[in-house]
């Protein structure tokens, strides 16, 4: 399972990639907007610092203006891959800039029949939001079993990236269905390498460690 990181902040991108943690990078108008500088620069930034996918949201709401910014955006790096949201026009322009060799991720999929459409359209990359499923007291992670069941069943070459994570069950869960990327914040990937009785046997081994030291 590939891991991609969930930010626009190149510092926390930089600490994550030093620990092997990014094997990709998804952005958003939201967290673009947090990071309080140019999207352009930002994607341009984060190219220069991971090899891996790197996915940058269009902001136009028809086919036309989403075709014409996923060039721009395309031109920055070969890597760049192109962020749609889920809509009709979004699968227009999917679909046209596959034909132009350009890769695409469908963002805000809610549901396996939206999935199906995206794999149909010949998207990259699939992204069904699990935890503002959960919010909303559906269980997420039902969607990507369903997603991944149907793209199997039609051997779809759109990959399945778990999206909306927010926190380690949700990980696990992935990993065990087998999706193929997850996009997780920092912060969760951080806690994903502790435990108790790590830290526990960590300091003890150091406590006896000083008996026979020096
Ligand atoms: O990749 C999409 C993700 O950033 C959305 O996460 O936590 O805002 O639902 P969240």
């Amino acid at each position: 399972m590939q891991f991609y990181i969930d930010s626009a902040d190149i510092n926390e991108i930089k600490e994550a990639n030093k620990r092997g943690w990014v094997d990709g990078v998804t952005t958003n108008p939201t967290l673009v907007a947090k990071s309080g500088r140019p999207h352009h620069e930002v994607i341009t930034d984060i190219c220069a610092e991971v090899d891996g996918y790197v996915s940058a949201e269009v902001l136009s709401m028809d086919a036309e203006g989403m075709v014409k910014e996923g060039h721009e955006l395309a031109k920055i790096k070969e890597n760049v891959v192109v962020k749609i949201p889920m809509c009709e026009e979004g699968l227009i322009a999917v679909k046209r800039l596959a034909s132009d060799g350009i890769k695409t991720n469908v963002t805000l999929v809610f549901s396996p029949l939206q999935a199906l459409m995206v794999g149909k359209a010949g998207a990259t990359l699939c992204s069904p939001f699990v935890g503002r499923l959960d919010d909303i007291s559906h269980d997420g992670m039902d969607l990507i079993s369903q997603t991944m069941q149907i793209y199997q069943n039609y051997d779809m070459d759109t990959k399945v990236l778990v999206a909306s994570i927010r926190h380690p069950i949700h990980i696990l869960e992935s990993a065990l269905i087998g999706a193929d990327v997850v996009t997780v914040p920092y912060k969760v990937l951080k806690g994903l390498t502790h435990h108790p009785l790590t830290d526990k046997g960590i300091a003890q081994f150091m406590k006896d460690g000083e008996k026979f030291a020096k």
